[in-house]
């Protein structure tokens, strides 16, 4: 598991293994506007404000994968301990 920090709150939860980014957060109201949920259409790009994504979609480029700034919450995951979110 890992931290998924909104920067704007400073809230934080925990993304268990199963779960995605995108659902902790609906869970906790906060919603991100997700279709595919399988990091193909690129709805839920979100940007990265601080931490590594592991990425899991097929959407960004391998530069913008390497560049780590943006994240598809749907599917792509932390590398590190935690990751915070532009939102
Ligand atoms: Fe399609 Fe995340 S919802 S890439």
């Amino acid at each position: 598991s890992f931290t998924v920090k909104i920067a704007s709150s400073g809230k934080q939860f925990t993304v268990g293994e199963g779960q995605s980014i995108s659902q902790v957060l609906e869970v906790n109201g906060i919603f991100i506007p997700v279709a595919c949920e399988s990091g193909v259409c690129g709805t839920c790009q979100t940007g990265v404000v601080e931490g590594n994504p592991e990425h899991r979609d097929v959407f960004l480029t391998d530069k913008e994968k390497a560049q780590g700034k943006l994240i598809m919450p749907c599917c792509s995951r932390a590398k590190t301990g935690s990751i915070t979110l532009d939102l």
